[in-house]
């Protein structure tokens, strides 16, 4: 299930304990993986693979970690949610849960994002390309990575903007690796759909979507795909998930449809909830800090 194992360096720096076999002692070769593990990605993954800086000190970077499958988070239209444990085998304090979001290759998606948001993609290289055009196998993947991409890019823009999206670990071909929003015994937060909120509660969520759709409309940007079930609630603050379609409001001539639908989407929600709100108004506003 997991896939290609970043394979372990013999080399001396990779061991846990270097220098002397006798305090932990435990190197590569005495670790043994068992089914759905593998060695951390981590290494291999290139400074721009990696998540912005300053990093939170709870992300595990050394060589000697080993990612461990969990369990599904969620089977999506275009990826699967995995939730991965990642640590250093005998050291408690280097332990942290991630979410790996997978993406499908095109001919294994149920759905197909429209074109629209794609529009002006440019791909790493010309082999790419041509690979795409194609739709080879390596197109496919090519296809599938793009998203991962999307995603993983999208996650560091808003996380430096400020807006409440998970902390993007890692990106390495087609899984995204990014903070776990949850509970420490692995129970991931409820999308905002699936919880009865009380009155006051749900003014106070409808506020946060609207300071973080501010977010976006400050630097010209809609999420592009927004509904109650890309908002995840945890410990009573909203955050933001599922980007790689994040649209430019101004240069995307679709831009302010897409702004309008996250709008018309998410006051569609909470007016069913009974709260009183007003797409129209929320969109209204939007404009204005687009283009102010
Ligand atoms: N960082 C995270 N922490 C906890 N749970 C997450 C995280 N990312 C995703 N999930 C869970 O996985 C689900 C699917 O994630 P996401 O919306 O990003 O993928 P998707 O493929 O677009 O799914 P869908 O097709 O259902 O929209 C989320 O609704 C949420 O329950
Ligand atoms: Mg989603």
């Amino acid at each position: 299930m997991i896939p290609s194992s970043a394979s372990p360096d013999a080399s001396a720096s990779f061991f846990l304990s270097a220098a002397d076999d006798d305090d932990l002692g435990l190197s590569f070769a005495d670790v043994d993986l068992a089914d759905g593990q593998r060695w951390t990605t981590w290494p291999t993954a290139t400074p721009t693979e990696r998540g912005p800086e300053p990093r939170p000190g709870w992300v595990v970077t050394s060589a000697g970690a080993v990612d461990t499958e969990l369990g599904i988070l969620k089977t999506g239209k275009e990826a699967d949610v995995f939730l991965l444990e990642r640590a250093v085998p005998g050291d408690p304090a280097q332990r942290t849960l991630l979410a790996a979001k997978r993406y499908r290759s095109p001919d294994h998606r149920a759905f197909h994002r429209s074109a629209v948001y794609t529009e002006g993609r440019r791909t790493r290289n010309s082999r790419d390309a041509r690979a795409l055009a194609r739709k080879s196998e390596h197109g496919r993947e090519v296809a599938a990575a793009q998203w991962s991409f999307a995603e993983f890019e999208a996650l560091r823009r808003m996380h430096e903007l400020g807006a409440p999206v998970p902390y993007p670990v890692q990106v390495t071909g087609t899984e995204v690796l990014m903070e776990f929003i949850g509970s420490a015994d692995g129970v991931g937060a409820p999308r905002l759909a699936q919880v009865r909120h009380h009155p006051d509660l749900l003014a106070e969520l409808f506020a946060q979507v609207g300071d973080l759709m501010r977010v976006f409309a400050r630097a010209g940007l809609a999420h592009g795909d927004l509904s109650p079930y890309n908002l995840l609630v945890h410990d009573g603050r909203v955050v933001v998930i599922d980007l790689p379609q994040i649209v430019d409001t101004v240069a995307n001539p679709q831009g302010l449809d897409l702004l309008h639908r996250d709008c018309v989407n998410v006051c569609d929600w909470f007016a069913r909830q009974r709260l009183d709100v007003d797409a129209e108004a929320l969109f209204g506003e939007l404009v204005a800090e687009s283009f102010g």
